[in-house]
């Protein structure tokens, strides 16, 4: 699949920092540079990324004068912060305490595997969108400059670019578990709809329509297990799991290789 932002995401120079970082990154995404400077600059374009506060932001049009979202690198509130983190709770259940290594195939705004990562679980993580990969890689930097990353001496977990239907096809290493959130069609009413960040990647990226190509690669792939986490209003994507365990709204249906 190759990505095209044409007319829906820019690079925005807000003349601060280097601009050389922001040519480069308008470069490897191929979409235009606009600066605050030039009239007009937030006219064309529904999505900027650009550097605030240390951290690189996808912002939309509407929010440009407010924060943007980057990769949030901090556990969520009521997270613990030791590492490894207590494995509780339903993700953690869904992928299991026998499991060691995990591959993360939809990584998105990562914070599925950032827990995973918390957990102590030995993780990779495949993404194929060139702009998330962007926020990744920015937000993984930031990640081994944390206190306790740095004295547990822990490397950021691995970036894979690319397709995960492509990718889980040729690992040299099968994990015991890989962990599928591809993104659903929205079905409950608009007051119910996901957090922001989850609309606005719909509305940058559309919805994952080769779900049950990337279902079958990882059950080929895995060599324990395939958790897939979705809308607790939809079907399982795999048939009927072997277990299943609820979150808010979600669930996690797990299926087993046998
Ligand atoms: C719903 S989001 C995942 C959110 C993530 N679990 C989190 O905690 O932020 C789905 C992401 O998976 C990615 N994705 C979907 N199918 C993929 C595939 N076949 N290969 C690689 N990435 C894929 C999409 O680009 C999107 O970024």
């Amino acid at each position: 699949m190759t990505f095209s932002y044409s007319g829906k995401l820019a690079v925005l120079y807000e003349g601060l920092g280097d601009l050389a970082a922001y040519q480069q990154l308008a470069g490897r995404l191929s979409v235009p540079l606009r600066s605050v400077s030039m009239p007009g600059y937030d006219q064309q374009e529904s999505f900027f990324l650009c550097w605030r506060e240390g951290s690189l932001k996808l912002i939309d049009r509407q929010l440009l004068r407010k924060g943007g979202m980057a990769v949030e690198i901090e556990p969520r509130p009521g997270e613990q912060r030791s590492w490894p983190a207590p494995k509780t709770g339903a993700l953690a259940q869904a992928i299991g305490r026998k499991t060691k290594t995990v591959i993360d195939a939809t990584t998105g705004w990562g914070q599925d595997s950032l827990h995973i990562f918390r957990m102590g679980y030995e993780l990779r993580c495949i993404e194929r969108s060139p702009v998330m990969l962007e926020l990744l890689a920015d937000a993984f930097a930031r990640l081994t400059q944390l206190d306790w990353v740095s004295r547990l001496k822990l490397e950021p977990p691995e970036l894979i670019p690319g397709n995960a239907i492509a990718v889980l096809s040729e690992l040299e290493h099968a994990p015991d578990c890989i962990y599928l959130d591809p993104m659903f069609p929205p079905k409950r009413k608009k007051s119910a709809l996901a957090k922001k960040s989850m609309t606005v990647l719909r509305d940058l990226l559309g919805d994952d329509e080769d779900k049950d190509q990337l279902f079958a690669a990882a059950m080929k792939a895995t060599a324990k297990k395939v958790v897939v986490k979705s809308p607790d209003d939809v079907e399982p994507l795999g048939g009927a799991p072997h277990e299943s365990f609820s979150g808010k709204l979600l669930r996690y249906d797990v299926y087993l290789k046998v």
